[in-house]
């Protein structure tokens, strides 16, 4: 059975003290999921302090974004070996805001997305169409595209490494949740997808939905056969809400 995951994107948010509350919260709102898993990916200079709070719990830690380079003259860039020292497991790669906000195409993407596996950590592969590009009738086109960006570097089987988290753009941090049935059609396409390329690795393949997921929608979503979690911005900085959200995975 192909595994189930809830990971909080914090974005720029948060602060000690506030990290460590929300922290505190979450860890004992989740202790008994197990076969479901939970992650929060954080701001680089919490992780330090992240990993010493949950390293003796069941959730994992990672980060929102690393470099596609191992080391060299990139001023105010972080390395996935470095992201290593600290114990992450997951590194999200080409989501939306880093996308359109700063600049990342498919390549560097891509790029990204190598580096993460060489590293040994698991990438978040972000992908998702605009409300125009909706609106034009090239959701699948654009989505097919990023995916194939990634697929042409690492090749299909590397999926069987990562997790891809599908958000179309005109539903992040804007409390426009996709409909179950709109998630569900896209989460299909995009396993029937890499099915033709690989049956078991799309099989096997956790896709998480993510879009303004709240602690009332996360149920109905994640009851969708191609739904496998999902990744959470605005309401993983609130604990009761996405304690709320992990615990809709085992429904
Ligand atoms: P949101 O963000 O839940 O606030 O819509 C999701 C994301 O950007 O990953």
């Amino acid at each position: 059975m192909r595994k189930k995951l809830v990971a909080g994107n914090w974005k720029m948010h948060g602060n000690l003290a506030e990290n460590n509350d929300l922290l505190n919260a979450i860890i004992s709102g989740v202790t008994e999921l197990r076969s479901e898993s939970v992650a929060v990916c954080v701001p680089y200079p919490f992780i330090p302090s992240v990993q010493d709070k949950l390293k003796k719990t069941n959730i994992a830690w990672g980060a929102q974004n690393v470099s596609q380079y191992d080391k060299g003259a990139y001023t105010g860039e972080v390395s996935t070996t470095m992201l290593n020292d600290f114990g992450c497991s997951y590194v999200i790669v080409g989501h939306s805001e880093r996308r359109t906000l700063f600049g990342e195409d498919s390549k560097i993407v891509a790029e990204k997305y190598v580096a993460v596996q060489k590293a040994g950590l698991t990438p978040i592969l972000c992908v998702g169409e605009t409300l125009e590009q909706r609106e034009a009738g090239t959701t699948e086109q654009v989505i097919g595209e990023q995916l194939n960006a990634v697929i042409a570097l690492a090749g299909v089987d590397s999926l069987s490494k990562a997790v891809i988290a599908y958000e179309p753009v005109w539903a992040i941090g804007t409390g426009k949740t996709a409909t179950p049935q709109q998630a569900q059609d896209i989460h299909s396409f995009i396993r029937s997808g890499i099915a033709t390329q690989n049956a078991s690795v799309a099989e096997n393949l956790t896709i998480q939905y993510g879009g303004s997921v709240k602690a009332n929608n996360a149920i109905e979503l994640f009851a969708m056969p191609d739904i496998d979690g999902g990744l959470i911005g605005g309401a993983s900085l609130i604990a009761s809400d996405f304690i709320a959200i992990c615990h809709a995975m085992q429904n």
